[in-house]
């Protein structure tokens, strides 16, 4: 038996709202966890909406011990701050990425430098860096015009897992609609089929 969800984190990053494959294969896994888990809460964080990137400032306030932070270098962090506790407060979260040009949307990019920060999602240890987040699982909507999700050009979906392992997340569960520039109806089947074995449609029972 799984834990039980009880606060899901829903972050998309497609600059389509309309027509966005995956959107809405988002929103087919959100029902299916909300008819599994029922009182569970859902956080949206539309990425389209836009992210402030990372700079020179942000970096220095980063740098900076807890302590000796400035005001400004505080309010520098604040968005990063809040972005990590949203990640930290979910029990699950939800992805939902497109491919572009090989890779993720540059706002999913920018929201990632917010949420890996050293002493609060990963810290380096004599072997190496080690995640801070808690695992938890971590459904990955994505969608690309022809790319195969794991093959030899997919460095859209190898990325995040790697971003997810790094901070402490394994359980990534992919739902993956590739080509759809070709059989999209196929493509998106072959993806709710994936979904199937987590959280399968008829009994909304959680894997
Ligand atoms: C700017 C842009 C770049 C894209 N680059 C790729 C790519 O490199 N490889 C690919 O397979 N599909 C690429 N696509 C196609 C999208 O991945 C595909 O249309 C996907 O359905 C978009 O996600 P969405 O439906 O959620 O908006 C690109 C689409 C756009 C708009």
């Amino acid at each position: 038996m799984s834990k039980p969800i009880q606060h899901v984190l829903r972050i998309d990053s497609s600059a389509r709202r309309d027509g966005s494959i995956s959107r809405e294969l988002g929103d087919e896994i959100v029902e299916r966890l909300v008819k599994a888990n029922p009182g569970l809460t859902v956080v949206t964080l539309d990425l389209a909406d836009g992210v402030a990137h990372i700079d020179a400032d942000w970096v220095g306030a980063n740098f900076t011990a807890v302590d000796e932070r400035t005001s400004a270098q505080r309010d520098r962090l604040a968005t990063s701050d809040d972005a990590i506790a949203a990640v930290l407060n979910a029990d699950a979260l939800v992805l939902t990425a497109p491919v572009y040009n090989f890779s993720i949307p540059s706002v999913l990019k920018a929201w990632i430098d917010h949420i890996c920060r050293a002493g609060k999602t990963f810290r380096y240890t004599d072997k190496g860096p080690l995640g801070l987040v808690g695992d938890k699982p971590v459904y990955l909507a994505m969608a690309s015009g022809g790319v195969e999700f794991g093959g030899p050009v997919d460095f859209a979906s190898t990325y995040l897992r790697q971003v997810f392992r790094f901070i402490g997340i394994e359980d990534v569960r992919l739902i993956g609609a590739a080509g759809v520039a070709g059989d999209a109806a196929t493509a998106r089947q072959s993806a709710l089929n994936t979904l199937e074995q987590w959280l399968p449609a008829q009994t909304g029972e959680a894997a």
